[in-house]
């Protein structure tokens, strides 16, 4: 007797009924694609990272916060392959791409070369032409990355991570040093990359807002370890109602008391002790 049937004699609704009523199987959990089990990373006698875990999945939008100095950007290198793990089990997928505050563009090399940068085989300027369209410069392939604005210079280094279709995608306060205006831009640049090509994404920021805006999980690291965790069930576009509360506990965890009010008041509140 299979479990639908079982099912059907002990509840006594028709059978159809109850296969409809009957819970589908959870999917099996697939791997995650980053794995860290007490991973751990000091400077001289400086612990920074304590014996952290962190797991994410594949296709998981995933925002760090934490304090300034509270190892944010040491774990995103770990996780880039940029920092030796010193022998320590760490599960990174080969296919990454790393985005970081300032676009790092080579100023002698025109946008598109910057973007094809390391790329082999295969035509390498259809391939930048390509990402390029995607975050909006199809038309300054050949400009001077010195001509172009901050935000157009984080969207060329969107697109130079992006043409690698990175399994992970680590971005590391990538929209800290623009206007309010093209940072809520490039948010929704992030998003419709994001839901084109899902690669899970690891994004470091000191910004609730847009953790909240962007993410599926925020996770909150401080003393090295992973402090707090926050999932995120309502659909993007739709968080208004949730945010007010998660907020305060985000910012709770990062040692702020949030006042009453609006997000320009807690800005004013907060100051400098983020
Ligand atoms: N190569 C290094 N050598 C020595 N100390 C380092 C090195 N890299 C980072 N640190 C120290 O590790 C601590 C964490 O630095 P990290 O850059 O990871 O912080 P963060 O959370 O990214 O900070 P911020 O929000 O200001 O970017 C800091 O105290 C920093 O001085
Ligand atoms: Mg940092």
């Amino acid at each position: 007797m299979n479990a639908v049937s079982r099912l059907a004699r002990v509840t006594r609704l028709p059978l159809a009924e109850r296969a409809i009523q009957a819970r589908p199987p959870e999917p099996p959990k697939a791997d995650p694609v980053v794995r860290l089990r007490g991973f751990s990373r000091s400077f001289g006698s400086n612990r920074i990272i304590d014996a952290l875990d962190l797991e994410i999945a594949p296709g998981e939008f995933v925002a760090l916060l934490g304090r300034s100095g509270s190892g944010k950007t040491t774990l995103l290198r770990t996780l880039a392959g940029l920092d030796d793990a010193n022998g320590q089990h760490a599960l990174i997928p080969q296919s990454r791409a790393v985005v970081f505050q300032d676009a790092r563009l080579l100023p002698w090399k025109p946008v598109w070369r910057n973007v094809a940068l390391g790329l082999k085989g295969g035509d390498e300027r259809a391939s930048a032409e390509a990402a390029l369209r995607e975050v909006g410069l199809g038309h300054r392939l050949d400009a001077w990355p010195l001509t172009l604005s901050g935000g157009e210079a984080q969207r060329t280094a969107l697109a130079r991570a992006l043409v690698r279709q990175p399994q992970l995608l680590l971005l590391d306060e990538p929209f800290a040093a623009l206007d309010a205006l093209t940072r809520m831009k490039m948010h929704g640049l992030v998003l419709a990359l994001w839901a084109a090509h899902r690669p899970a994404v690891l994004m470091v920021t000191h910004d609730v807002d847009e953790a909240i805006a962007l993410a599926d999980r925020v996770l909150v690291l401080d003393g090295g370890r992973i402090i707090a965790e926050e999932r995120i069930q309502a659909p993007r576009g739709e968080r208004t109602a949730a945010v007010r509360p998660l907020r305060t506990r985000l910012l709770a965890h990062l040692g702020v008391e949030a006042p009453q009010g609006s997000y320009a008041d807690a800005v004013a509140h907060v100051g400098a002790t983020l």
